[in-house]
């Protein structure tokens, strides 16, 4: 089946300099009342999206799924969940985001299943040895009557990778690698069926219209053959480690086999059908491994993300992304936040040189204190910044109207898996998964009917004045300064897949030129500083104060 005839066809290259809007589906709109977002929900609200002016969504799992980890646990991998409404829904939102000029990118998650996929319980059932359990990972224990997990791999939300087994006739068995939840056994990836059945599913979606997958934990795939354990080495591996040393469970040299024949998948649909991987990796030649011509189209570039809101890691991390990406001939990806960390707001909010490197969710910003102002103003700064860089960029639902992390949710609301894990140690990552305001009165701010059940997750009380509806209109609202920024950034010559030429600023600013004629100047100092004489401001993140570019301010210029 092709697309349908619609604008989305025009561009082959649309990805290349794409920005692409994430929509976590339980927390975007919910049309029936039941508290949880929906397919239908999404479709009502299709008009935000294009006004803002996105060129592709990318929608979290949809579908059928025990919901341990939010959708992340697949049960059926060709069909919709219940929740989120039916096949029906599913094709129509196809059907009329194309017709608006919007791809569709849904997310594949073939790292684990759910322990309830039809091949996780026939694993279960059957014996040690068979079949049935070697699309998984299972194992003997160590230690005495194999009480003790088979290598010393943890699981990323707490605790031992490993969930042992109560055999059929009731003795304690084997047990099963599961990097996240104990409800997400990790498949086999050396087995025929798991590479037939996902090939089989990207078909199944891409026959549907689909324009792409965000591949789940692409990174963590292929498992040492040998399972040998960790003992102690860190991930990401640190820049200096010697060629040869790898992680026994990430990033593993074999995964790129696996996504050579996706992009062979890929390749045998018209129109372009593209990827971008959830890849975790620290260094960016490792990343760009996974962009090279047969493998996939683009990545998230989560360093960038990291980096703290200072010129010096900024543009170091800027400089060496493109390098890295040019060396592949792949676009770099810019990306601020998404469902995993921690609002970008409320990560600028921070002092931003006692930031700790490690994993952004909130857990790590609560010890430290906040100043929301100063994160507004620096995330619409990093708005202007992001959507100025060469390649593409992602916009998480609600960046667009400045929502920060909550912060405060009672430990009683808490669904992510994380908090459980880590017995309330890490709060885990429902703070930035709260469903949007749309209105500033409603039962929930407009996300659902007045009259329905309470929201899945709180939504804080000053969501109201943050709703989409508060800030339609308001030339210095978030949401407007994200849509004129969309729209000059689709119509400039200079913007989108390109180069940059980084200008001498000053140490506190970053300054960079795209031709034709375009110049990006972001103030990461605290004071005011001068911009290029002769150039004519086309959007400011902040207003200019006696012409001047304020501090934590970035502004577009016509050279
Ligand atoms: C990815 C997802 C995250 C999920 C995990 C396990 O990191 O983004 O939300 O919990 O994979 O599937």
């Amino acid at each position: 089946m092709s697309l349908p005839t619609s604008t989305v066809q025009a561009d082959p290259q649309w990805w290349r300099r794409a920005v692409v809007y994430q929509i976590y589906p339980r927390s975007f709109a919910d049309s029936n009342g039941d508290g949880i977002g929906d397919i239908n929900g999404i479709r009502e609200r299709l008009p935000h999206l294009a006004a803002l002016g996105v060129d592709a969504i990318w929608i979290n799992p949809w579908y059928p799924s025990p919901m341990k980890d939010a959708g992340y646990d697949v049960s059926d991998y060709r069909d919709i969940e219940p929740v989120f409404g039916t096949m029906a829904d599913a094709e129509a939102l196809i059907a009329e985001a194309h017709a608006a000029g919007i791809r569709v990118v849904l997310d594949i998650v073939p790292n684990h299943t759910s322990d309830q996929h039809r091949w996780f319980t026939a694993a279960l059932a059957a014996a040690p040895g068979s079949p049935e359990r070697a699309r998984f990972i299972f194992r003997d224990g160590r230690g005495v009557d194999g009480s003790e997990p088979p290598n010393d791999w943890m699981s990323e939300f707490g605790g031992p990778a490993w969930t042992r087994v109560t055999e059929a006739d009731g003795t304690p068995g084997q047990w099963y690698l599961r990097l996240f939840a104990p409800e997400q056994p990790d498949v086999n990836w050396d087995h025929p069926d798991i590479r037939e059945e996902f090939e089989q599913t990207l078909r199944f979606w891409f026959d549907r219209g689909v324009d792409g997958f965000r591949i789940d934990v692409a990174h963590g795939l292929v498992k040492d053959e040998d399972l040998s354990d960790i003992n102690g080495l860190p991930f990401p591996l640190p820049d200096d480690t010697p060629d040869g040393v790898e992680h026994p469970h990430w990033d593993q040299p074999g995964v790129h086999d696996i996504f050579r024949s996706w992009r062979r998948v890929a390749d045998s649909y018209d129109g372009p059908r593209v990827f971008c991987g959830e890849i975790w990796v620290g260094r960016d030649h490792r990343l760009t491994a996974y962009l090279r011509a047969d493998e996939l189209h683009t990545a998230f570039n989560f360093n960038f993300l990291m980096a703290p809101w200072l010129a010096a890691p900024l543009r170091a991390t800027i400089s060496s992304t493109l390098a890295a990406h040019v060396a592949v001939g792949a676009p770099a990806t810019w990306v601020l936040g998404n469902h995993d960390v921690c609002r970008p707001v409320s990560r600028y909010a921070r002092p931003q040189e006692l930031l700790q490197p490690g994993f952004p969710n909130l857990q790590p910003y609560l010890a430290l204190p906040a100043d929301i102002e100063a994160g507004r103003r620096r995330a619409r700064a990093a708005a202007l910044l992001s959507l100025a860089l060469p390649g593409g960029a992602y916009v998480y639902q609600g960046e667009e109207l400045g929502l920060a992390e909550v912060e405060d949710m009672p430990a009683e609301a808490r669904q992510d898996p994380i908090f459980a894990g880590t017995g309330g140690a890490n709060v885990g990552r429902d703070g930035c998964r709260v469903p949007l305001p749309w209105t500033p009165t409603g039962d929930s701010y407009g996300f659902g009917p007045d009259g329905g059940a309470p929201t899945w997750l709180p939504q804080p009380a000053e969501f109201g004045e943050l709703a989409a509806s508060v800030q339609d209109g308001d030339p210095a609202s978030v949401l407007t300064l994200y849509r004129t920024a969309l729209k000059l950034r689709a119509g400039h010559p200079a913007l989108g897949d390109g180069e940059l030429e980084w200008l001498e600023a000053g140490d506190a600013v970053l300054a960079f030129r795209r031709d034709p004629g375009f110049a990006c100047w972001v103030n990461l100092g605290s004071e005011p500083v001068a911009l290029p004489d002769g150039a004519t401001l086309l959007l400011a993140s902040q207003d200019l104060i006696d012409g001047r570019l304020p501090a934590d301010t970035a502004a577009w210029l016509a050279l």
